[in-house]
C-alpha cells in the first residue's frame, strides 16, 4: 500500500472508527496551452501520479467533518449552514454549495484528505480536492453524475466561494486522465481526445519553485478581464473576430494602434498560444520531441513578457535549463505568479542537471526548489477497499 494512501486510511481509522470508501485524485500537468482554457483555445494537461487520497463515509447525521490530514486542520460544519470560511475550506463548502444549488441533496459525510501534492505549486491541488470531492460523493449518493458534469461543477465550486474565475482545464485532466496519455482538450466544444505522450529517452521534471501564489489574490481574474476587453474590441472590427481561435497573431499586431498596450500584450500571447498548441500536437504526433521543446520555450517567452505571469524565480528556473543542451524545453506552468517549471529533458542526465539547477537557485534566492519526476496517470478513480459502499 503506498505510504500516503496507509496514512490517510489510518487517520480515518483512528478519528472516525470505521472503514472508508477510498479515493485517489491526481495534480495535473499542462504540456501546452496556458491561459487559454478560458480564451477560446486548445489545450493539452495530463494527470500525474501524485495527488491526493480522500478516505470519505457517509455519517447518517447533517454533520460534515473533514480532516486536511497534511497541514492537520479540520472543517466542521451541517449541511444546513454551509457558507464561505477561507482557504482550503473552500475548496469543499464550494463543492457542497454547488451541489445545492443544483438540488442534489448534501449529507454529513467523514472525510480525511492528503497526500503528495504539494498546494501553491501549480499542479491544481484544488481541482483534486474539489473533482475528487464530487466523484466520490458521485459514488456515495448516487448523484448519477456524467464525468463531464463532476468537471463541469468542480469548476463551478472554484469560482463560488474560492472566487477564481479559472477554466475547466485542471477539473478536466483531473477526471478524464489517462495513463501514458495527454489530453488534447478544445475548451469551446469540450470536445477532446487522449494523445498518446509515452517518452522513452527524456524524462518530465516539475521543479516547484516554492514561490507560493495565489490565483484569487485577483491577477488570474485580472487576466482573464483583460483578455475579455481585448476580444471585445477585436469582435467590433469584424464579424468572425468573435472568438480568439479566429484571430492570428498577425490580426493582433495589424491593429496594435486601437488596442491599449496591455489589452495588446494579452491578445498577442494568447493568440500567439492557440497556433502554437497546434504545433505542437503536430510535433508529437510526428515524434519531433526538439521541436515539441522549442514550443514550450516560445510559451515560456510569451507568459513572461506578455501574458506577465511569471516571476524572477521561475524565469531564473528556465533560464538555468538552456544551460544544458539535455534539456530540451521548459516554462512556467499553470496560472503562474510561481509555482512550477516543467522541463523536459533526457533520461540519463535528468537528476544531476536537476540537482545543478535546485543548487544554483538556492544560491540565488536562497529558497529551496523541489523536484518532481512525472508520468502521465489515471485521472481521478475509486480504489478498491473491504469498505461496504452505503447509498444515499
Ligand atoms: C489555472 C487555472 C486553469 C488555467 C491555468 C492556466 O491552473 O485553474 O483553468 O487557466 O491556470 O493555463
Amino acid at each position: 500500500m503506498d505510504k500516503d494512501q496507509e496514512r490517510i486510511v489510518s487517520i480515518f481509522k483512528n478519528t472516525f472508527k470505521h472503514t472508508p470508501a477510498l479515493f485517489f485524485s491526481p495534480g495535473r500537468m499542462n504540456l501546452i496551452g496556458e491561459h487559454i482554457d478560458y480564451n477560446d483555445g486548445f489545450v493539452l494537461p495530463a494527470a500525474i501520479d501524485k495527488g491526493i487520497w480522500i478516505a470519505i463515509s457517509k455519517n447518517n447525521t447533517h454533520t460534515i467533518r473533514c480532516i486536511a490530514a497534511d497541514i492537520q486542520e479540520e472543517l466542521f460544519v451541517t449541511t444546513d449552514a454551509i457558507q464561505k470560511q477561507d482557504g482550503w475550506k473552500n475548496y469543499i463548502l464550494g463543492v457542497l454549495h454547488v451541489l445545492q444549488q443544483e438540488n442534489f441533496s448534501v449529507e454529513g459525510f467523514d472525510c480525511v484528505f492528503g497526500g503528495n501534492l504539494p498546494p501553491g505549486a501549480g499542479l491544481s491541488s484544488s481541482a483534486a480536492i474539489e473533482a475528487g470531492l464530487l466523484f466520490a460523493l458521485n459514488e456515495l449518493c448516487n448523484y448519477r453524475l456524467s464525468t463531464l458534469q463532476l468537471a463541469l461543477l468542480a469548476q463551478k465550486a472554484e469560482h463560488s466561494y474560492p472566487g477564481v474565475q479559472c477554466g475547466i482545464m485542471d477539473m478536466f485532466a483531473n477526471l478524464f486522465g489517462k495513463e501514458a496519455n495527454a489530453i488534447l482538450l478544445d475548451c469551446v466544444s469540450l470536445q477532446y481526445k487522449w494523445v498518446p505522450f509515452v517518452l522513452k529517452e527524456h524524462t518530465i521534471v516539475l521543479i516547484n519553485s516554492n514561490i507560493h501564489h495565489s490565483l484569487a489574490s485577483g491577477e488570474y481574474n485580472k487576466r482573464r478581464e483583460e483578455c475579455k476587453a481585448g476580444l471585445s474590441i477585436l469582435s467590433s472590427l469584424h464579424k468572425d473576430y468573435h472568438s480568439f481561435r479566429n484571430i492570428l497573431p498577425e490580426i493582433v499586431e495589424a491593429n496594435k494602434s486601437v488596442l491599449p498596450e496591455v489589452i495588446f500584450k494579452r491578445c498577442l500571447f494568447v493568440t500567439q498560444e492557440i497556433q502554437r498548441v497546434r504545433q505542437a500536437v503536430e510535433k508529437l504526433e510526428q515524434q519531433n520531441l526538439k521541436a515539441f521543446g522549442q514550443l514550450l520555450y516560445q510559451t515560456h517567452e510569451g507568459l513572461s513578457h506578455l501574458y506577465e505571469v511569471s516571476c524572477a524565480e521561475t524565469d531564473f528556473l528556465v533560464a538555468a535549463t538552456r544551460n544544458y543542451p539535455e534539456v530540451i524545453g521548459a516554462r512556467l506552468m499553470g496560472g503562474g505568479f510561481g509555482g512550477s517549471v516543467l522541463c523536459m529533458m533526457q533520461d540519463g542526465a535528468a537528476e544531476a542537471i536537476t540537482r545543478a539547477i535546485l543548487a544554483a537557485y538556492q544560491q540565488q534566492f536562497n529558497i529551496k526548489a523541489e523536484a518532481y519526476f512525472v508520468k502521465p496517470a489515471p485521472g481521478t478513480h475509486q480504489q478498491v477497499t473491504d469498505a461496504a459502499m452505503q447509498s444515499c
